[in-house]
Order: structure tokens, then sequence, then C-alpha cells
């Protein structure tokens, strides 16, 4: 009774595994969806398809500055753990590369670590920084995030007038291939909410006029100063001081000086 039941159960797992979906066949049945957000870009490409734009014959090398870099970010590691150099190596060369993370660049970074190319492949396809589709010459990462979405932070009229400037989606890229947009989770930004990440900047403190702003301005290729953009300085309180409002006391001193 006891092998027939294992058999059973033997049978449903091999029935279970034979339907699986394959890497890239659409997933059917979610048992529960854990974000809202879309998927990001880099995660809509398990698998690499040659195409005209993206296949090994492509040549990519470092540039000499790049080479320079590359060989200086190396000599940080231990002579036979070079490898250990290949996150800092694909974003330099995700950089070098207008922010795309080609198979050329993948296997240009194997090579220069003397790794194989399926370790490197790895790393690029755990890691939702890397872009292994061509991105926008701006790549808007829209934080929607707890808390920049709660309490009138207003992540969705900041992410609504994006859609609205841009005429895209997340994880759409503008006609003209100027601007990409997709939404992610919390940047480390968050006494700054709202906020967005463009290239390698950020831009806090948002509403979604001055959203607007930013992308008119980066659209008449003008420089758009990052940071704070209410005037408020970094992450001190809005509005007046509440703190260390007054001289320091010495050793010795009453605390409060109110009651002196
Ligand atoms: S929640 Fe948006 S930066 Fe943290």
């Amino acid at each position: 009774m006891a092998s027939a039941l294992r058999q059973t159960a033997f049978r449903a797992t091999l029935r279970g595994l034979a339907s699986a979906p394959r890497w890239g066949a659409p997933r059917i049945a979610a048992a529960r969806s854990m974000s809202s957000s879309v998927p990001a870009r880099s995660d809509a490409l398990f698998v690499h398809r040659d195409t005209p734009y993206n296949n090994p014959s492509i040549p990519f090398a470092w540039t000499e500055e790049n080479l320079k870099e590359a060989n200086e970010i190396v000599s940080h590691y231990p002579e036979n753990y070079k490898k250990a150099a290949v996150i800092p190596l694909l974003h330099l060369a995700q950089k070098q590369n207008d922010n795309f993370l080609s198979i050329s660049a993948m296997n240009y970074v194997a090579e220069f670590l003397e790794m194989p190319p399926m370790r490197v492949y790895e790393v690029a396809t755990f890691y939702t920084m890397f872009n292994r589709t061509p991105v926008g010459k701006y790549f808007v990462q829209v934080c929607t995030t707890t808390p920049c979405m709660l309490g009138g932070c207003g992540a969705e009229s900041v992410l609504n007038a994006l859609q609205e400037r841009l005429g895209i989606h997340p994880g759409e890229t503008t006609p003209d291939g100027k601007f990409t947009m997709i939404e992610v989770e919390c940047l480390g930004a968050c006494s700054n909410a709202p906020m967005v990440q463009i290239n390698d900047d950020y831009y806090e403190d948002l509403t979604p006029q001055s959203m607007v702003r930013i992308i008119d301005a980066l659209e008449r290729g003008e420089h758009v100063k990052p940071g704070n953009q209410d005037g408020r300085l970094n992450a001190a309180p809005a509005g007046n001081e509440r703190t260390l409002t007054h001289k320091p006391y010495g050793p010795g001193e009453f605390c409060v000086p109110e009651f002196r």
C-alpha cells in the first residue's frame, strides 16, 4: 500500500515536471503575486536569443579610459580571485554600452577575468540592475515602494505625470529612444520620498510638476542638478529646524537652557 502511494506520488511529480513552464515560456498560474510592479526590463529576458542588435559577433572592448579603470578595479582583488571583480566590471561594461549589457560585453568581461562566460551570465541574469535589453538614453527608474507611495508622498502622482508626459507605460521606451521608464522597489532614499533615479543620479522630494520640469530639461539636453528638488537641504526636516536650535551646553551646565 505504502509503495503504491509512493509510486502515485512519484508519477504525480513527473507529471508536474513535464507540465512545468520552461524558461521563457509564459507563466500560467502564479500561486500568489507578491508585487504589483511590472517586471523590470532586465527581468524580461531569461534566455539569450541572437538579434541584429545583440549577438556575439558585435565587437566590444574597453575604451582606453575604461581599460585603466578595469585594471584598477581588478587590482583590488587577489591575483587568483580576480573573478570577484565581475559585478563592478559588468557595471562598467554596461555604462560604456549606453546602459545595456550585451552578450558581447558579458563575453568580454568573462575573457578579461578569465572565467567561464556562463558564470558571468549567471551574475548578469540574477541582478535586475543589469539591463540585458537596450534602454533609452535616459533610464528612468521610479520608486513605488511603500514609503515613496504612502502618506501623501506621491509616488503614484509622479508616475502618472511621467506616463502622461512621456506617453509610455512602465517597461516601455519613447519612440525617439530617449527615455525608458520602469517601476522599481526601494532605492534607499526614503527620507526624500518620492524619488526617481535617472541613469546614475537620484532626483528627490519630487512633485508631478518638478518631475515634468526635469524631463523637459533633459529633453532639451540640459543638465539638471540631481538631489533634492524642493529646496530642502539633503534629508533635513522640511520647514523650520526643530533640533539643535541652541548653542550646545558645556560640561557641568544644566542641560535645558530655558530652565536656567
Ligand atoms: S521607498 Fe522609495 S526610496 Fe525607499
